[in-house]
């Protein structure tokens, strides 16, 4: 771990090491399938479209996704990049095939690895879960762009609230984990997410999913 951060609530508290035990069924399994009606599958397809040899992983939870993917080739370059230890150590254990390097950081401020640039940035289900709401939650997309090669790809899902079809569950449960700091998106709306993507990345791609947005974009 390069850096000490202090633990404080930025989207990431959470995540314990008893709720990541059961974050995989629960959340991916149960809340991201029927809740919010996004499938692993898509997000494993999008994944398999981004995915390069030299990949920043950031906001691991459990590593899930990286677990279940492909890597273009045998020996890939991985870093891992998450606030919260109980995460890393969780993904870095999970994906030690792949002899990651591990990054404490938080993505609302100014992050220097002191290291090579990536090639592609994931940025999986973590927008939702930092504070603030679009445009300002931009400074996210800021600081990890600086992080990416020329041409480089950023891709991830996020759960917006408004902009794109919400049923009574998924409009429930949005109020619950907002009111819980679950998550932080009450205010995340698809155009001004769409703008801000825009704002800071090239060949932006917005694929909405349920009440998800499946996005991708260039450096
Ligand atoms: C909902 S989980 C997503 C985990 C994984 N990417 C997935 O798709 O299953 C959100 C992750 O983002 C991390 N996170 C939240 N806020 C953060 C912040 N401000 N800086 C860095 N990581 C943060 C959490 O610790 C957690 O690992």
């Amino acid at each position: 771990m390069e850096a000490f951060v202090e633990q404080r609530n930025f989207g990431q508290a959470a995540f314990t090491k008893p709720g990541l035990a059961l974050y995989d069924a629960l959340v991916l399994g149960m809340t991201c399938r029927y809740i919010w009606r996004c499938p692993n599958a898509r997000v494993l397809e999008a994944y398999r479209r981004h995915l390069s040899g030299n990949h920043l992983e950031v906001g691991v939870g459990t590593g899930y996704f990286l677990d279940h993917v492909n890597f273009p080739v045998a020996q890939p370059r991985l870093a891992l990049l998450d606030l919260n230890a109980n995460c890393l150590e969780r993904t870095a254990k999970r994906v030690a095939r792949y002899a990651p390097t591990v990054h404490q950081a938080n993505v609302l401020e100014p992050i220097a690895l002191g290291a090579p640039r990536f090639d592609s940035i994931g940025l999986n289900y973590v927008l939702h879960c930092v504070p603030g709401s679009f445009p300002d939650k931009g400074k996210v997309l800021l600081h990890l762009k600086q992080l990416l090669n020329p041409g480089g790809v950023m891709f991830g899902a996020t759960v917006l609230a408004s902009g794109v079809p919400h049923t009574w569950a998924s409009s429930t449960a949005l109020r619950y984990f907002n009111a819980h700091q679950t998550l932080n998106n009450a205010e995340d709306d698809y155009a001004q997410f769409a703008d801000t993507l825009r704002q800071h990345l090239q060949d932006v791609t917005i694929d909405v999913v349920g009440c998800v947005a499946l996005f991708s974009g260039r450096a």
